[in-house]
């Protein structure tokens, strides 16, 4: 499948400095706010969100970038969630969205959305009482959830996750198909499961495949055929088909934005055979985490030091692997660039590995898979001058901790060139709270 638009800026070595984001300058929001920030530019989202259009659904996998003004502004653009927990079915009820769809079809024959959909391959007691309770649909990953649906909730109609057998990710740890992944039901159970499904008395109305995050879409272009195969052992019970999420968005130098458009008109003629097949409208949902939130994320951090090592020179800053972890769970690569504190950059390139505060040597953001601690061509840097690490707004935030009693930092979102705080740094007093001596 061919690829289009390449992102721009960032040509590899050429030293790269950044004032502003989204209109709003650097220097200010660390001001503002501190660092380390992560900071999201509502336009991107927006935008990422339009991109899409052409599918009928668009549900956003919150797990990538759940902040509440972030899921109502997805909400404004008529995009509904994904939920794989009990707090992300709170933060979808708080940012908005009802638990369940207004029954009935619409006038373009499809069925209704379900706005918020619960994604999992197992129920904890408390997701079970919580999708029971607020009638909220379910996808379900392993038999088992749907006869414990059953049993709380007689007669509901399910989504089921099925795994095709094979999968793809940016790395090994997301690659979310095959027999490697302790994802979805395998596709060889489906009669078993679909025989579990009519004795407990469940309708299979959805059928949904995701098979992994970060991969390409020669990988994802496998998964509409093999959905259309099991679509048909199925048959004509389902109203809904989703594709689930994996689009890649490109974060080194040279990488290039996917052809939506192609992906899409494969999995629109999927959709079509299949509702000829079975003589009413099929619902298409794609169901995207990162494509929707990567790009609109950056994490501002202030140099605290510069230091040699031998030959190799470091950059340590104020944020960590508790604020981003991408790079050291997968090594991931993250653009970044430099805001020098007095404005004026310096005319010297170095080569320089940047690294946390943590007490791990774990704790470095220039790193490769395996841990191998690698450099980076940036504006020569002094300490109290910010570095940027670019395109953090998926898997950024959502996966920081408190190791080391480090607060989470705050998070703003930029909107028309005016910062707002959507989620205030964490206090000392907040790291011990709910400890009793
Ligand atoms: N749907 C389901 C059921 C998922 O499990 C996921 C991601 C998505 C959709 C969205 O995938 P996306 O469009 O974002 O690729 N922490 C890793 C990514 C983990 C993905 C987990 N599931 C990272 O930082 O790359």
């Amino acid at each position: 499948m061919s690829t289009t638009a390449a992102r721009p800026a960032q040509s590899g070595l050429e030293p790269l400095i950044r004032h502003t984001i989204a209109g709003a300058s650097v220097a200010e929001l660390a001001r503002t706010y501190g660092t380390p920030l992560y900071v999201y530019d509502a336009e991107m989202i927006r935008r990422r969100c339009r991109d899409l259009a052409a599918w009928d659904t668009v549900r956003f996998a919150q797990k990538a970038c759940s902040n509440l003004a972030v899921l109502a502004l997805m909400r404004g653009e008529g995009v509904v969630v994904d939920a794989v927990s009990t707090g992300e079915i709170h933060r979808a009820l708080a940012a908005g969205y009802s638990a369940h769809a207004t029954p009935g079809t619409g006038a373009d024959g499809l069925p209704p959305v379900h706005p918020i959909v619960y994604t999992a391959d197992i129920f904890d007691r408390e997701s079970l009482d919580a999708v029971a309770t607020l009638g909220i649909h379910v996808n379900c990953g392993s038999a088992d959830m749907i006869e414990q649906l059953a049993e709380r909730v007689p007669g509901a109609s399910v989504t089921v996750r099925v795994n095709p057998g094979f999968g793809h990710g940016h790395s090994q740890k997301t690659n979310t198909g095959g027999e490697g992944s302790k994802h979805g039901i395998w596709h060889e159970e489906i009669p078993d499961v679909l025989r579990r499904a009519e004795w407990a008395g469940l309708a299979v109305t959805g059928l949904h495949m995701h098979i992994g995050s970060g991969t390409d879409l020669a990988h994802l272009a496998e998964v509409a055929g093999a959905l259309e195969r099991v679509a048909v052992e199925i048959g004509r019970s389902l109203t809904t088909i989703s594709a689930g999420g994996g689009l890649p968005v490109p974060y080194k130098p040279g990488e290039v934005h996917a052809d939506l458009s192609g992906y899409f008109t494969l999995w629109d003629a999927a959709r079509r055979r299949l509702e000829d097949r079975f003589g009413h409208r099929l619902r298409l949902e794609i169901e995207p985490g990162r494509y929707l939130t990567a790009e609109s994320g950056f994490v501002i951090t202030e140099v605290r030091a510069v230091k040699k090592q031998g030959a190799r020179k470091y950059l340590l800053v104020d944020a960590g692997f508790n604020t981003l972890a991408r790079p050291v769970l997968y090594g991931s690569y993250h653009p970044m660039s430099l805001c020098p504190q007095d404005g004026t950059p310096s005319a010297e390139t170095d080569e320089v590995a940047v690294g946390g505060p943590l007490c791990e040597s774990g704790d470095i953001f220039t790193q490769t898979d395996g841990g191998f601690v690698a450099t980076r061509a940036l504006p020569a840097a002094r300490v109290g001058d910010l570095v940027v690490i670019e395109i953090a707004g998926a898997y950024g935030f959502v996966m920081a901790s408190n190791y080391n009693s480090k607060p989470l930092p705050a998070e703003v979102l930029i909107d028309g060139g005016t910062a707002r705080l959507v989620r205030r740094r964490q206090t000392p007093e907040d790291l011990v709270r709910g400890e009793t001596v």
